[in-house]
């Protein structure tokens, strides 16, 4: 693993884009695996900047998003599907028909999973991955629990997640309490993985994930066995961290 920190968000978000860059440059049908959040905002603004000053072209390049809420609409203004649409989606040239985000819908779960997955698997898998962390060490939304789930899954979020997000709707209620997640193993089968975090509220999370042991109770800690994981942090993120 490769850890990265910067003294500022700008900054580390300018070398994230760097990194997405260069491989679209080396592959122009990369499977981009995307990812969601506050984190992941600036580094959209740069590979927008990137698109719109004729450096970066989207038209080969296939989005796999990580996950989406149950029970929102996509033209909902806190569903992962507006999120990306957003931040990068209507802002490249990126094809309609290569874009793959879960449908949040609950009661066909199972249908839209193993579908979700097909489509990974036939695509060949995830090139490069990108992704934020939960401060209980959540990547997409596998959550703690007993085990990894491989696959594509439903999700019930947890209470820390839920009280998390809720700072991005009106109040607790209305945060979503299930979701459907990528599972790991698209994400661990990636061949390249960007792993990004920032703020204070993310070190302890930091901490556990790349210096801890291996554990479902803390779903990042598996991406130390990923023998391409770029990490890109600034200094709050990385304040725990021993290993630097
Ligand atoms: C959400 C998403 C994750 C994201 C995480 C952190 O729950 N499902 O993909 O990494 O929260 O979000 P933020 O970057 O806003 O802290």
């Amino acid at each position: 693993m490769k850890i990265n920190v910067f003294d500022t968000y700008e900054q580390m978000s300018a070398y994230a884009a760097q990194v997405i860059k260069e491989e679209i440059n080396k592959k122009k049908n990369l499977n981009l695996g995307l990812a969601t959040g506050s984190t992941p905002e600036g580094m959209y603004e740069n590979l927008v900047e990137f698109f719109e000053n004729d450096e970066l072209d989207f038209s080969s390049v296939t989005t796999f998003n990580l996950d989406e809420y149950c029970g929102l609409t996509p033209s909902h203004s806190q569903s992962y599907h507006y999120f990306m649409d957003e931040h990068l989606l209507s802002k490249v040239n990126v094809k309609k028909e290569n874009i793959n985000i879960p449908e949040g819908d609950e009661e066909k779960h199972e249908d839209i999973c193993k579908a979700y997955d097909k489509k990974i698997s036939q695509a060949g898998g995830i090139d490069l991955q990108v992704l934020g962390i939960g401060v209980n060490g959540h990547i997409g939304f596998n959550e703690p629990g007993d085990i990894f789930v491989a696959d594509t899954h439903l999700i019930d979020l947890t209470d820390t997640t839920i009280e998390q997000n809720s700072r991005f709707f009106s109040n607790g209620e209305e945060v979503p309490k299930k979701a459907i997640t990528m599972g790991i193993r698209p994400i661990i089968n990636a061949n390249k993985v960007v792993l990004m975090a920032n703020g204070p509220s993310k070190a302890h999370a930091i901490k556990i994930s790349l210096e801890g042991p291996i554990t479902p109770q803390v779903p990042a800690s598996i991406l130390q066995l990923h023998e391409d994981l770029i990490v890109i942090l600034d200094k709050e993120a990385a304040a725990e961290l021993e290993s630097i």
